[in-house]
């Protein structure tokens, strides 16, 4: 589906994020035809280059981050076409007067800001200070959206002073990733899930999201973060949300987020004895965690395991079970909803009868497998297995799953449509924060020390123990 004509500033156009993802993005979907023949994208950062130098950089970004397949000379050209660049200064006067020429009547105005927390307020008053947060202008923030509740409710005040909500577009790319929108097609689509979807007949949830590397080079952010502010928080708390909301009344903005907000309001404050934490230490050729952020004193997590509960008639009863971690010993990234067992076996005890599970894996080989049991094939009698119903997404959509777009395609193309349906409003990132502050605070009062784990490993051995003593356990990080 085209967009409405635009005009798109990225500010921290020189930046890992925008370099990564926001600009290899674009050209992705200038390739599939998505961008308007007037649509012009400006970068805007302190460097000292002119437009011709930036476009290098985009040019040498592109041909790093795209699939070579997918980088043609043609195409390239006519991205290429479309940028230009201002040098800005965020916190000066520099540049400003500049980029409000470039802005054009008649499109639409984004503001992508692609930097540190730290310089929000800075970007809102100078974009209203040179007129240009238009009524139809929308702004695109990152996370970390602060530290805590107190720091989110000041940056959330901030941008209030100059912007409506309705203008905010708060990412968490999670939201924008294809398997995680298809677990509300799954839910919301079908018949066949929602009346099970209880605590009466689910046993448990696990959501997994493991990694493989580690935080180097991006030490001096993550040291003062940590696994719970920087994954729990946002991306584990939105997949929470998206299993245990209620039916939205519309796939619309707020509609979801009110169902979303409800659920982060009915969390329980999680007990000590229901969280682990661990840090990586040195192995396998790669140097520990302590080395990676260079603090030798460092008490900060890069593993987590938690059991949460959330108190609604829907769910009273059922633990969602969350892990994250570095340094793991695959890139994993999965929901599994594991049912409850039929009330009797008519078939007696059996080694190959297994609970029901529904598995969504998110990255890599994104797709959905139902666990189901059946007799196995043959005259042995009957005899259970388990067989997985699977729906890859590579296989199920064959050719056309390369063309999947990335999380950050999908979210800036509805930034342009003006949809924030897959975005988060400021009372939802406040109420995570209200969850998470007093974990945080629990640890830091106590002196809390994070344990060991290997490289490599599935993380510290107290995470296996923490669903053990539930007479459950975790499924495999492969
Ligand atoms: C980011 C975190 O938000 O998400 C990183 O800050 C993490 O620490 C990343 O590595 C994971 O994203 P993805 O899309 O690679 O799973």
């Amino acid at each position: 589906i085209p967009v409405d004509p635009f005009d798109l500033v990225i500010f921290g156009a020189t930046g890992d994020l925008a370099t990564r993802k926001i600009l290899p993005g674009l050209y992705r979907r200038d390739l599939a035809g998505q961008l308007p023949e007037a649509a012009r994208i400006i970068g805007a950062a302190r460097s000292e280059f002119d437009d011709g130098a930036w476009r290098s950089e985009v040019r040498a970004a592109i041909t790093e981050h795209v699939p070579a397949d997918r980088v043609h000379a043609a195409a390239l050209d006519r991205f290429m076409a479309r940028l230009s660049y201002v040098r800005v200064d965020a916190t000066g006067e520099d540049g400003w007067q500049e980029l409000a020429q470039k802005m054009r009547p008649g499109m639409v105005h984004a503001f992508y800001f692609s930097v540190g927390p730290g310089l929000f307020g800075d970007l809102a008053h100078r974009l209203h200070r040179h007129g240009m947060n238009s009524d139809g202008c929308r702004i695109v923030v990152e996370k970390p959206f602060g530290h805590d509740l107190a720091s989110a409710r000041a940056l959330n005040a901030t941008l209030a002073a100059h912007f409506d909500e309705q203008q905010i577009y708060r990412i968490d790319h999670y939201l924008g990733k294809e398997t995680v929108q298809n677990l509300m097609a799954v839910r919301f689509g079908n018949m066949l899930f929602e009346p099970l979807w209880n605590a009466q007949y689910v046993d448990h949830i696990q959501i997994t999201v493991a990694e493989a590397v580690g935080v180097a080079g991006r030490g001096g952010y993550y040291d003062k973060s940590g696994a719970m502010r920087d994954m729990v928080q946002n991306h584990m708390m939105q997949l929470l949300c998206l299993i245990a909301m209620e039916p939205p009344y519309a796939f619309e903005p707020d509609a979801v987020r009110d169902e979303k907000l409800k659920v982060i309001r009915a969390l329980d404050p999680v007990a000590p004895a229901d969280i682990v934490r661990g840090q990586y230490g040195a192995g396998n050729g790669h140097a520990s965690y302590v080395d990676d952020v260079d603090n030798p004193k460092s008490f900060t997590e890069s593993y987590i395991a938690l059991k949460a509960h959330v108190s609604s008639w829907r769910w009273k009863g059922t633990p969602f079970y969350l892990r994250t971690g570095k340094r793991l010993r695959a890139r994993t990234s999965e929901i599994a909803i594991t049912f409850k067992d039929p009330p009797h076996s008519i078939f007696g005890e059996q080694e190959g009868q297994r609970s029901n599970a529904l598995v969504i894996r998110l990255q890599p080989n994104e797709g959905i497998k139902l666990k189901v049991t059946i007799k196995e094939p043959g005259p042995g009698g009957m005899r259970l297995i388990e067989v997985p119903l699977d729906m890859s997404f590579a296989e199920a959509l064959g050719p056309g799953a390369e063309d999947i777009p990335d999380a950050y395609e999908r979210l800036i193309m509805d930034v342009i449509r003006g949809n924030q349906t897959l975005f988060m409003r400021g009372d939802e990132v406040e109420a995570a924060w209200a969850w998470t502050d007093p974990i945080v605070a629990a640890w830091q009062a106590r002196g809390d020390r994070p344990q060991p784990y290997d490289p490599g490993s599935s993380g510290p051995e107290d995470a296996l123990m923490l669903m053990h003593r539930d007479g459950r356990r975790w499924r495999e990080v492969r």
